[in-house]
């Protein structure tokens, strides 16, 4: 199958490629390559025949329509998109920006496309819109997010991938484009940037410096590793059906504290450092994230019923497999430590200098006085 994959050199995107290029597929990833992508998380498939690159923004129509009609894919796979909770409440705007021109950008080129498509390639066809959990709020201690949920987005990022969703929805019920879509729990394993909490938290743990905690870490996510959102998502990419979404999550409910005493522990056992001592005393409490939901936890049950996936990994092998990678793969993250040097990020209101959204400057929208 020929597959085009936007945002294929991030972190869940890069599983996905290499994922589908050991599958046998033909892939065309689709990457702006900003601060979080990188080409070294493709290595795997670089010399691969299946592969193919191409460095572009999907707000740009005319790239996304022009890698389209050259490629011809069977399947889009939608994961281009600005993911980090603390960048989206320093600089909303590149938020707005990607997740909803840039979907929206994508949804129209795909339309344009799949219309010009003989019937049985429509037929076929498949855009699948990959995002998260986050777009229900926040639950308490009790209960679990289903496909039908309400939506409570409370973070921008979260509010921007709501509003993406939306937008595929009204795409399938309009103009009837075979969309579907996956909202998934917090991932985690190898090719993970360092600016998300466990691999900020280990490369930290391994080179003795401070761990921040937010808040007082009784924050719970539910963990799933990646290369069990990559099977998911590939799965609900080619069996799931138009206009349904999917919940993907891992089964494992953790609080942030335990996920950080956890890879000290790791850490302790696998690279004792007398230096540095037990890595739990590099702990601390900062300042909470502003407006930091509560806990996530996901239903899963629909896609286990209808599709029989259900994860692999444990948190605690998926973690210890994780930590083993960072270890090993340090030509991996070196340079982004570069590029991310670690920095507490999230705690500032909007820059006044914040990027408007492409083609929604408020001027255009005649909000401006
Ligand atoms: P990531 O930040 O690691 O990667 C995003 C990729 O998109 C990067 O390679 C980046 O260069 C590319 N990109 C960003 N803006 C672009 C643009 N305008 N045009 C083209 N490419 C662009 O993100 P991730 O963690 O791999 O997340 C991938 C998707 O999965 C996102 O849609 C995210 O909302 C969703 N998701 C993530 C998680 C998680 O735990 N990380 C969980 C559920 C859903
Ligand atoms: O739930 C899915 C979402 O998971 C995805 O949609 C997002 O793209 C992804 O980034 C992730 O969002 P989170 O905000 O949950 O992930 P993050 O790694 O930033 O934080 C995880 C938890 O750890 C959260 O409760 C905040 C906390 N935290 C985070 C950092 C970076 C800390 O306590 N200290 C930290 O330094």
């Amino acid at each position: 199958m020929r597959v085009l994959v936007t945002g294929g050199a991030g972190f869940i995107g890069s599983a996905v490629v290499r994922y589908l290029v050991r599958e046998g597929h033909d892939v065309l990833t689709f990457d702006k390559l900003t601060y979080a992508g990188t080409l070294t998380s493709l290595a795997p498939v670089a010399d691969s025949p299946c592969h193919r690159f191409v460095k572009a923004d999907i707000c740009d129509a005319a790239a996304v329509r022009q890698a389209l009609e050259a490629f011809a894919p069977e399947l889009v796979m939608h994961l281009a998109a600005e993911s980090h909770v603390d960048r989206s409440i320093d600089g909303p705007g590149d938020f707005i920006s990607t997740n909803v021109v840039g979907t929206y950008t994508m949804l129209q080129e795909a339309l344009r496309y799949w219309r010009a498509l003989p019937a049985p390639a429509q037929a076929a066809f498949r855009f699948h819109h990959i995002s998260t959990d986050e777009v229900f709020g926040s639950l308490g201690a009790e209960g679990l997010f289903r496909e039908d949920t309400p939506y409570q987005p409370n973070s921008p990022y979260s509010a921007s991938k709501a509003s993406s969703d939306h937008l595929v929805r009204a795409w399938f019920h309009t103009y009837g484009l075979p969309t579907v879509m996956s909202n998934c729990s917090n991932n985690y394993g190898p090719y993970h940037f360092p600016e998300k909490l466990i691999p900020l938290v280990t490369l930290n743990a391994l080179e003795g410096a401070e761990l921040p905690v937010y808040g007082t870490g009784e924050n719970v996510r539910d963990w799933l590793f990646v290369e069990d959102h990559a099977e998911a998502l590939v799965l609900i990419a080619t069996q799931g059906t138009p206009g349904e979404s999917y919940n993907v999550g891992g089964a494992s409910e953790r609080r942030n504290i335990d996920v950080v005493r956890t890879i000290c522990a790791i850490l302790d056992e696998m690279v004792p450092d007398a230096a540095i001592g037990p890595r739990e005393s590099l702990i601390r409490f900062v300042t909470d994230r502003p407006g930091h939901d509560a806990r996530y936890a996901i239903d899963f049950t629909k896609l286990n019923r209808e599709l029989g996936w259900s994860p692999r990994e444990t948190f605690e092998t998926g973690l210890a497999k994780t930590i083993r990678w960072y270890l090993d793969n340090g030509a991996w993250w070196e340079p982004l430590r570069q590029r991310y040097k670690g920095q507490r990020l999230g705690l500032e209101t909007p820059a006044t200098g914040d990027k408007a959204p492409a083609g929604a400057s408020a001027k255009r929208l005649g909000l401006a006085s």
